[in-house]
């Protein structure tokens, strides 16, 4: 499994988070692949370093950066205008930017920061996004989730509140949020050619996953993560897979782990709680009449 000698020259890809970690990895593999990739995260020193490794290490030189923060709609949007207007097109969307042990407190925008930068931006950028995809298709999105998934819940009443979750709980939510976004977009996108899928990268070893939170914490999960991780690498390999490989070019609405099919949380089959979900995130992030694909469909 996860071995494919797919080839990706004049794809186009979007890697949030491929400054670091699982990101990093995926993209370095997708370059490989002879694609032109666009990593896209908040530091623009810890980009460039990663665009350089990348193209050094592949011997491709057709990786770009982009400043995103995930946090922020405002660069959402931004970013997604740029990519709109610098790209013909967009083959291969991969969603792994993520962050836990942040502050427990509103962004700018009004939401809670933890589930604006592990699910609201991921959500936006992929609907701002899908016009492309879609005119690019067959083309193919992956969103990063984690069995943290099964003992998140979502209550959309209180999912911005404040002081209402913890370290474990605000993230798990968010992973099961991320999943079922997931499945939702697959049934809304159906027969356009673009997939979506969401994949459990399991435990990884060496990424800078664990720099928020306390030492003491810190050094404990560092120390499992080492016995029982995965290397980086393996990951980025199975993230690759998901986004190359031939015989997955129709596959849709899965959830993945080690690069196999993978049993997903029993509310995906919920399709009412799904549906709220979409409108509640669209809601959440504002979508512009402009922006609606979904309202602008001619029937
Ligand atoms: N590592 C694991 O064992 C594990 C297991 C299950 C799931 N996951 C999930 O997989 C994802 C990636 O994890 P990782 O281990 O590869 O972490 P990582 O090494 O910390 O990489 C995270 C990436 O996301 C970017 N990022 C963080 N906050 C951002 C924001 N607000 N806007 C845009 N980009 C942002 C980071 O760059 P900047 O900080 O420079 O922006 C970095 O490129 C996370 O969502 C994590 O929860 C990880």
């Amino acid at each position: 499994m996860c071995e494919t000698e797919a080839n990706l020259k004049g794809k186009v890809a979007v890697v949030t988070g491929g400054s670091a970690g699982m990101g990093f990895e995926a993209a370095k593999n997708l370059a490989k692949r002879g694609a032109k990739v666009i990593i896209a995260s908040r530091n623009e020193t810890k980009l460039k370093a990663a665009r350089d490794e990348i193209e050094e290490i592949s011997g491709n030189n057709q990786i770009a950066y982009r400043m995103l923060d995930l946090g922020s709609l405002k660069s959402v949007r931004n970013f997604a205008t740029d990519v709109m207007t610098s790209e013909r097109r967009l083959d291969i969307l991969v969603n792994t930017a993520g962050a836990i042990g942040l502050p427990d407190k509103l962004t700018e925008d009004g939401l809670n920061l933890i589930m604006q930068v592990n699910y609201f931006g991921t959500f936006l950028l992929t609907y701002l996004l899908l016009p492309l995809l879609k005119s690019s298709a067959p083309s193919r999105i992956i969103n990063g989730s984690a069995s943290a998934m099964y003992i998140g819940e979502l209550e959309f009443d209180h999912w911005n509140d404040i002081g209402r979750y913890n370290l474990v709980t605000s993230v798990a939510n968010c992973k099961l949020a991320v999943t079922l976004f997931s499945v939702e977009l697959d049934r809304r996108v159906k027969g356009t050619g673009v997939t979506s899928n969401s994949f459990d990268p399991f435990i990884v070893r060496d990424t800078d996953l664990f720099n928020n939170i306390p030492s003491i914490l810190r050094d404990i999960s560092k120390t499992f993560v080492d016995i029982l991780g995965l290397r980086r690498e393996e990951v980025g390999k199975q993230i690759a897979y998901l986004a190359a490989a031939p015989e997955l070019e129709r596959v849709s609405g899965m959830h993945y782990k080690f690069c196999f099919k993978w049993i997903n949380h029993w509310l995906v089959n919920d399709k009412d709680l799904t549906r709220r979900l979409w409108e509640a995130s669209k809601e959440a992030v504002g979508i512009t009449k402009e922006e609606d694909w979904e309202a602008n469909v001619v029937k």
